[in-house]
């Protein structure tokens, strides 16, 4: 593959990238017309059924090489992500292995696209149904994964036989291009699979949900822009993934082991320094422990390193740009306003950069607007209820339903609470569960579709009955 320096070298695109630790531009990259664009999805929907009469298992050893190159360039994927997303690179490390499971598990799972046979209805007919790719496809992904969500949407999409055009983050395309370089080393048909990063996203969205050969849109973003890419993916009846956004609670009950709590609020609040979909936006804790909660989980994370994530000790990055800070502290003041309590943090960081102090606030009532809000920064509100009922009443309290987490040693409250949570995705006794092998994705205003699994491969298939006829009888 080219190096990173190769990559930062380019320096001639209209598209420029910087370092959310230092504001500096590190690379300029080509970024796509509309025009341009467009012709590359005709030749994607040309290229398409050649990749489709591939047998499932020569794609699978095709995905099966990038995958293994993934793997092999862990490291320089790895600094690519720091350097375009702000992530420590420890953290980054982990979305690159994070990202190639994805293509590991959707080269296995696509030689699995199952028709079925179906007990006839009549004697002289037969029921059978078989899946077929859904034909040329894009992706829309965000900045917070720049590697993972894109292996999440194309590695699917080829196992099952499509093509995909993709458009990554306007902030993070350096990270998509090195995935699309290793596809191509990997014998993925350049026509195949294409980045195309742009400067202004909003025509791609429209040309991706207007062109007559894109059957398939698969989206990860604001609930805002999904809404609109619905809208306008309505004129084509086209198939849609979107994953958008979430409001996740965390509960808390006074029968949880409380250490395994704190470690998972740590893990589910402060990934990606707070920047998921599935970040816990309100941490909701039995009023008996509450005091007990909130003081180990101030002291954990009033000591965690905050700074440039190419510093091995740093556990907490940059914020993606200044918008995204100023978004954090305004939650932050507004709450404070309202008569929350810093017990740690509450100010952006000293730091020069985009950086914004972990922060834990008491007092929090769900009228906030950081109660109501994505927060996507590394602040945990604490609230609190009283009982099973209040705390569950308060977490489906939001049009999000993408993941919820609660901890409880009592096996009937697992059941009932799992079973209550208005959610596409519950963690009990666990604040990250995110896997390829489990369906990822939300409802209510959280989305439509899934992602990873064997759901995931489905999204990029068409099912087709056909109904045998005129058997007759023996003879
Ligand atoms: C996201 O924030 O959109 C993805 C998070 C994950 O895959 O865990």
């Amino acid at each position: 593959m080219r190096s990173l320096l190769e990559l930062i070298q380019e320096t001639d695109g209209a598209l420029a990238v910087d370092d959310p630790a230092t504001g500096e531009i590190i690379a300029r990259v080509k970024a796509y017309s509309v025009d341009e664009i467009s012709s590359i999805i005709q030749k994607a929907d040309a290229a398409q059924p050649e990749w489709a009469s591939k047998t499932a298992k020569e794609r699978a050893n095709i995905l099966r090489k990038w995958f293994n190159l993934i793997i092999d360039n862990m490291s320089p994927l790895a600094a690519i992500i720091t350097a375009e997303c702000g992530k420590p690179l420890w953290e980054a490390k982990g979305e690159v292995t994070y990202g190639a499971a994805f293509v590991e598990w959707f080269a296995e799972e696509g030689k699995r696209a199952y028709g079925e046979t179906i007990p006839s209805f009549a004697a002289n007919k037969r029921v059978l149904t078989i899946k077929q790719p859904i034909g040329t496809c894009a992706a829309i992904t965000p900045w917070n994964f720049p590697i993972a969500m894109v292996t999440r949407k194309v590695a699917p999409a080829l196992a099952a036989g499509c093509s995909i055009v993709l458009k990554p983050a306007e902030a993070t395309p350096l990270s998509a291009l090195a995935i699309e370089q290793l596809a191509i080393e990997a014998g993925i048909p350049k026509d195949i699979f294409k980045v195309v990063p742009v400067t202004n996203p909003a025509p791609v969205g429209t040309l991706f949900c207007s062109d007559p050969h894109i059957r398939k849109l698969s989206f990860t973003g604001s609930t805002q822009t999904g809404k609109l890419l619905m809208q306008q993916a309505a004129q084509n009846i086209m198939k849609l993934s979107l994953e958008l956004g979430g409001n996740a609670p965390f509960i808390v009950f006074d029968d949880a082991d409380i250490d395994a709590a704190v470690e998972g609020a740590m893990d589910s609040k402060f990934r990606n320094a707070g920047q998921t979909c599935v970040c816990a936006n309100r941490i909701l804790v039995q009023e008996s422990i509450a005091q007990e909660f909130s003081a180990k989980l101030t002291a954990k994370v009033a000591a965690l390193p905050v700074g440039p994530g190419c510093d091995d000790a740093v556990k907490i990055g940059p914020l993606i740009g200044p918008a995204a800070q100023r978004k954090v502290h305004q939650l932050v003041e507004d709450a404070l306003a309202a008569g929350a309590i810093a017990q740690t943090g509450g100010t952006a960081h000293d730091n020069e950069g985009n950086f914004y102090q972990p922060t834990v606030l008491t007092n929090v009532t769900s009228d906030m607007a950081i109660s109501c809000n994505e927060i996507f920064g590394p602040v945990a509100p604490i609230m609190t209820f009283v009982d099973e009922s209040d705390a569950i009443q308060l977490a489906n309290d939001t049009p999000y339903g993408l993941a919820a987490y609660f901890y409880t040693r009592d096996i009937g409250r697992v059941w009932r609470v799992m079973e209550a949570l208005e959610y596409g995705m519950i963690g009990v006794n666990e604040g990250i569960v995110s896997s390829e092998v489990a369906p990822f994705g939300g409802i209510k205003q959280s989305g439509l579709g899934r992602e990873g699994s064997k759901h995931g491969l489905d999204e990029y298939l068409e099912l087709k009955y056909a109904l045998i006829g005129g058997l007759g009888k023996p003879s």
